[in-house]
C-alpha cells in the first residue's frame, strides 16, 4: 500500500475515535483525544520516531537529524474537532506529516535538520470557546487566566489538562526548545471551493485571515407568553434575532467579510415564557485587521442601541481576537516550486480559516499547503479529500522538504 493510500486508510480509522456516537467530535482532553493520541503515537513510533505529549496534552514525534539536530523542522496540525465534524480538517497535515518521515526512512534518504511532527491537543476551541490551546500552549501564549475557563460541565481548563495526564503548573515546559526553528509546516484541506474550481489538486496559502471571537448576552425579563402584551415585553431572543441578522446584513455589504453567530443559548428556553436571557458567540474574519475591527465596533455599537430599544441590557465580551498573519514568503516559494513540480498551474490563496499556523508564525517562519475539497465542504461530516490529491501534496511536501535542506 502507498503512503497516501494509508494516509487514506488512516485518516478513516482516526475519524471514527469521537466523543459522540455516531458523529464525529474529538475535543480538548477528552476521552476520544486520549484515544486518538495513542493511535497516533503509535504510527509515530512506527515511522521510527520517539514520542512524547507535553503538559497540556500535544502529541510530538521526533525524527533527528542526520548531522544537525540543532535546526529542527516542524511539520503538523491538530487532532481536535469540531461537532459533527469531517475527518480530514487537522488529521490529515498530521497523518501526512507522519508519511513523509516515513517516505524518508523507507528511502533510505537522510535530512541534515531534525523533524518535529506535531498533533496539536486544541485548534478548533470547542470545549473552551477560545481555540489553539495547543499552539499558544508551545508559543508560550497560554496563560494562567485561560486555565480557569471553565466548559459546560463547569470543568476548569486546569482540571480538564490533569485528568488528561497533563500538567497545569507546567505550561512552560511546552514551549519549544533552544533549535534553530526553520519553519512549522501544515498541510490542510482548503474548507473553501477554489481548489476545486481550479481543478487544483493543491495551492499554496499567502496569507490567514484575521479572526475575532465574542461572546454577546442579551438580558430581558421572562414573563407569561400568553398574558404580557407585546408592548410590555423585553424580549431577549427576539433582541438577539435583531442583532443576528443586522450581522448578515453588514457582512454581505463588506466585500471580504465573514460573520457567524454559531451558537445561540436561550434562558429559561421554555415555549411559553418570554427569554430573558440571551447569548450568543459572534465570529468575524477578514484578511485586513482594519476592516475586521471596524466591523467589530459598527455591530457592538448597533448592539448597544438595541437596549433602549427594547429595554434589554446586553454585554459584548471579546473571547479571542487574532490577527491576519503573512506566510513566510521564502518558505512559500520553496512551496510553490515543489507544486509546481506536481502540476501545471499552482495558485496562492488567502485562508479564510485559522490554522495553528497563524500562531507558530510567532516563533518560527510558517507555510501552508491547501488540498482539494469536495464541494468546499469542511466542519461537516461530508467533508472529503481524494487519496489522488493527498498523493500529490505528499510529494510536494517531499520537494518542499528536500529544497529547504539545500538552503539551510
Ligand atoms: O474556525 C476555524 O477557522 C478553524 O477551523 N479553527
Ligand atoms: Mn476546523
Ligand atoms: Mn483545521
Amino acid at each position: 500500500m502507498d503512503h497516501a493510500a494509508q494516509v487514506m486508510e488512516r485518516l478513516e480509522t482516526l475519524g471514527r475515535i469521537s466523543d459522540e456516537p455516531g458523529r464525529l467530535t474529538r475535543e480538548f482532553a477528552s476521552p476520544a483525544m486520549r484515544r486518538a493520541n495513542e493511535l497516533v503515537k503509535s504510527w509515530m513510533a512506527q515511522a521510527g520516531m520517539t514520542t512524547r505529549a507535553d503538559a497540556v496534552g500535544n502529541l510530538i514525534g521526533h525524527s533527528p537529524g542526520a548531522h544537525d539536530s540543532s535546526k529542527l523542522l516542524l511539520l503538523g496540525s491538530h487532532l481536535d474537532t469540531v461537532r459533527d465534524a469531517g475527518k480530514f480538517d487537522g488529521a490529515l497535515g498530521v497523518l501526512l506529516a507522519i508519511a513523509y518521515v516515513e517516505q524518508l526512512k523507507a528511502s533510505g534518504q537522510t535530512v541534515d535538520f531534525g523533524i518535529d511532527v506535531i498533533g496539536f491537543a486544541d485548534e478548533e476551541g470547542l470545549r473552551y470557546q477560545i481555540s489553539y490551546l495547543g499552539s499558544r500552549a508551545m508559543t508560550g501564549q497560554l496563560n494562567e487566566t485561560d486555565l480557569e475557563r471553565v466548559d459546560a460541565n463547569g470543568i476548569t481548563m486546569a482540571a480538564a489538562i490533569a485528568e488528561f495526564g497533563g500538567d497545569p503548573s507546567q505550561l512552560n515546559s511546552c514551549q519549544m526548545g533552544s533549535e534553530t526553528l526553520l519553519g512549522y509546516v501544515e498541510v490542510h484541506v482548503e474548507q473553501g471551493p477554489v481548489l476545486e474550481q481550479k481543478g487544483h489538486a493543491v495551492g499554496v496559502v499567502t496569507a490567514i485571515a484575521g479572526q475575532t471571537r465574542v461572546s454577546v448576552t442579551f438580558e430581558g425579563k421572562s414573563g407569561h407568553a400568553g398574558t404580557t402584551p407585546m408592548k410590555l415585553r423585553c424580549d431577549a431572543l427576539c433582541g438577539a434575532a435583531e442583532f443576528i441578522l443586522q450581522v448578515e446584513r453588514y457582512a454581505k455589504l463588506q466585500p471580504g467579510l465573514v460573520a457567524t453567530v454559531g451558537q445561540v443559548t436561550l434562558e429559561p428556553n421554555v415555549s411559553n415564557v418570554i427569554a430573558a436571557h440571551c447569548r450568543l458567540t459572534f465570529d468575524v474574519r477578514h484578511q485586513i485587521d482594519r476592516i475586521r475591527t471596524q466591523a467589530c465596533q459598527d455591530l457592538r455599537l448597533f448592539a448597544t442601541g438595541l437596549q433602549q430599544k427594547r429595554g434589554l441590557t446586553m454585554t459584548w465580551q471579546t473571547a479571542q481576537e487574532t490577527a491576519s498573519v503573512p506566510c513566510s514568503v521564502e518558505l512559500s516559494n520553496l512551496m510553490r516550486k515543489a507544486a509546481q513540480r506536481h502540476q501545471a498551474e499552482v495558485i496562492d490563496l488567502p485562508s479564510g480559516a485559522g490554522h495553528d499556523a497563524a500562531i507558530m508564525a510567532t516563533i518560527a517562519p510558517v507555510a501552508m499547503l491547501f488540498v482539494r475539497c469536495r464541494d468546499g465542504l469542511s466542519h461537516h461530516p461530508a467533508e472529503f479529500a481524494s487519496v489522488e490529491d493527498i498523493r500529490i501534496a505528499l510529494e510536494v511536501l517531499v520537494d518542499f522538504v528536500l529544497s529547504l535542506t539545500s538552503t539551510t
